[in-house]
């Protein structure tokens, strides 16, 4: 290696070098030759993959292999790659609050545990091999918070399944489980459609949490173009690990950093996208958690500001008909941001992870075909006019709540409230037959604090649309809505029942009106009875009495202020 090479390589061994370099630290270096690294790469810089592999779900059963591609990468350009994993928590899997109170707490563990690694260990940059809905805005947070050069992969979209020529995705499964509760589908067709829905590895193949995250965040220029459209078990996928390596070590060179990367503008192009394609709801809160990460300023408001320009253009699930493996025909996410871009919607000055700004990066793209693809419609004839995640106020949501409007529901609900402590009720009220048309199904106590980690509605969301009520009755909920979901629904309500929010004091019969032409959540309640009832209301134990649901009541922010917990 010449002088000149191996200047350069300590300039870039930033952080490794005070393990590798320095006389003072003969056991980290034992404990690298013990590892297998010869002389000549302990003067390398040492890139942390960080995979959320596991094999106990599908969008996360791929990543271990996805990582190992990404490591010959690395080694393969001069870099020392080492593979560690951190957690996933399956949404699909997590059955109830038992489960999924822990899913959105994992957002914030996949965030501290690469922290910690990367930290620890000296790390010169980071690889975040990624698949499920939580492991993204986890990784990012933590990319956030390390500032060192960093690039996302994500794992990939599921393919879609099939039963009696039907396609399918896991919201199928869900629905399918409505139609059971309702009685409308047959124990051989239940059991085909479970059967049939997931075909193999990747992530839920709608525009839900986990390709809205992925998406979002290759607009925001952290992954490279295409990583959210190559479904899982496309060859492009594995052509992006292989090509990651030649990626860090340009960024390593030019000392690119995530803070460089995702400024505000940047932040505002991912929320662009999540508007454009309809994403989840659950991006509201990751994007308020992500900016808090690097420092950027970013509020309800400014996420409605966005939603105001931006119009819905996507026919994708859950809303709409195709599924995100049908975007790479079209010309994929990298498609779309330059038709967004062409509109004067996107700022196209922001760097990325190529190296390059997003105009750069988009200049061989080619354009959107309005002739012969339906998936994105043009500005010209949008789904609706503006974007469907609405931010809504009143005396039900002082701090804001989070609506899901594509318009095809109408954009205003009024009824009558139909109280549910906790989700499992109003799966007991469907069965039952009380949840009638014109209720508006309050689930409380499923909060941050109160669920603890605000659980997403899956069953009593499927429950609604099997039982034919979809239309018909509006759901609110200090919990959260799965990526998945459609019909009139309004979750994130702050504050929350738990904290003595107003949603505490709903009772059944009690007037809601949801308004998302003029961003209210209203009680008909006068204020004197609301405080005549907050007399008798008590305030519930916690939800938890030890281990990491505890610990995250204690610690949690609100839901408008992204749930983080590294914030006190
Ligand atoms: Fe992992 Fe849906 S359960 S993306």
């Amino acid at each position: 290696m010449s002088q000149t090479q191996t200047e350069a390589t300590v300039k870039l061994n930033r952080y490794s070098s005070t393990l590798t370099q320095e006389v003072s630290n003969p056991a980290a270096q034992a404990m690298l030759y013990g590892i297998g690294l010869h002389e000549e790469d302990m003067a390398k810089p040492q890139i942390g993959i960080a995979s959320a592999g596991y094999d106990g779900n599908p969008c996360n059963i791929h990543l271990n292999g996805l990582a190992a591609y990404v490591k010959k990468g690395i080694n393969d350009t001069g870099l020392v790659g080492l593979v560690f994993n951190t957690i996933g928590v399956s949404d699909g899997m997590t059955n109830g609050n038992d489960g999924m109170s822990y899913s959105l707490p994992s957002r914030d563990l996949i965030a501290d545990s690469i922290e910690t690694v990367v930290s620890a260990q000296w790390y010169d940059g980071v690889i975040a091999v990624v698949g499920c809905d939580k492991n993204m805005p986890g990784a990012m947070m933590a990319i956030g918070r390390l500032n060192r050069p960093a690039i996302m992969v994500y794992g990939g979209t599921i393919r879609s399944g099939s039963y009696k020529g039907q396609k399918l995705d896991i919201v199928s499964a869900f629905e399918a489980y409505g139609r059971k509760v309702a009685g409308t589908i047959s124990d051989e067709d239940y059991k085909g459609v479970i059967q049939n829905s997931i075909p193999g590895a990747g992530a839920c193949g709608g525009m839900y949490t986990a390709n809205t995250m992925a998406s979002s965040i290759e607009a925001m220029g952290m992954s490279l173009p295409f990583s959210s459209t190559f479904p899982a078990t496309h060859e492009g996928k594995q052509e992006e690990c292989r090509k990651i390596g030649a990626a860090m070590l340009n960024l390593l060179k030019q000392n690119l950093l995530p803070r460089d990367i995702m400024t505000r503008e940047a932040i505002e192009n991912a929320l662009t996208v999540v508007m454009a394609l309809g994403g989840s709801t659950n991006a509201v809160l990751h994007y308020l958690a992500i900016a808090k990460s690097v420092g950027v300023p970013l509020t309800l408001e400014d996420v409605q500001a966005i939603s105001d320009r931006t119009p819905y253009l996507a026919d994708l699930k859950p809303s709409g008909k195709y599924y995100m493996e049908d975007m790479l025909a079209i010309g994929g996410v990298p498609g779309v941001m330059k038709y967004l871009y062409g509109q004067g919607l996107i700022h196209g000055d922001c760097m990325t992870v190529t190296g390059k700004t997003v105009a750069e990066n988009l200049e061989d793209t080619p354009d959107l075909n309005f002739e012969t693809q339906s998936i994105i419609r043009p500005i010209s004839n949008p789904i609706k006019k503006t974007g469907h995640i609405q931010i809504l106020y009143g005396n039900l949501a002082q701090q804001g709540s989070v609506a899901k409007i594509t318009g095809k529901e109408g954009e205003k609900f009024e009824g009558i409230a139909k109280v549910c402590e906790k989700e499992e009720q109003l799966i007991e009220f469907v069965q039952k037959g009380e949840i009638k048309p014109g209720h508006v199904c309050v689930i409380r106590y499923e909060g941050p604090k109160g669920g603890p980690g605000m659980p997403e509605m899956l069953k009593p969301t499927s429950a609604i649309m099997g039982a034919g009520l979809g239309d018909k009755v509006a759901l609110i909920t200090d919990g959260r809505f799965s990526g998945g979901t459609h019909g009139f629904v309004v979750g994130h309500i702050t504050p929350e029942a738990h904290e003595g929010g107003n949603l505490a004091l709903v009772r059944d019969g009690d007037r809601i009106t949801i308004d998302a032409i003029n961003n209210v959540l209203h009680l008909h309640v006068s204020d004197e009875e609301l405080a005549e009832r907050r007399q008798s209301w008590v305030a519930p134990p916690p939800a938890a009495e030890k281990g990491v649901l505890r610990k995250y009541i204690k610690l949690v922010s609100s839901a408008s202020e992204g749930c983080v917990t590294d914030e006190v």
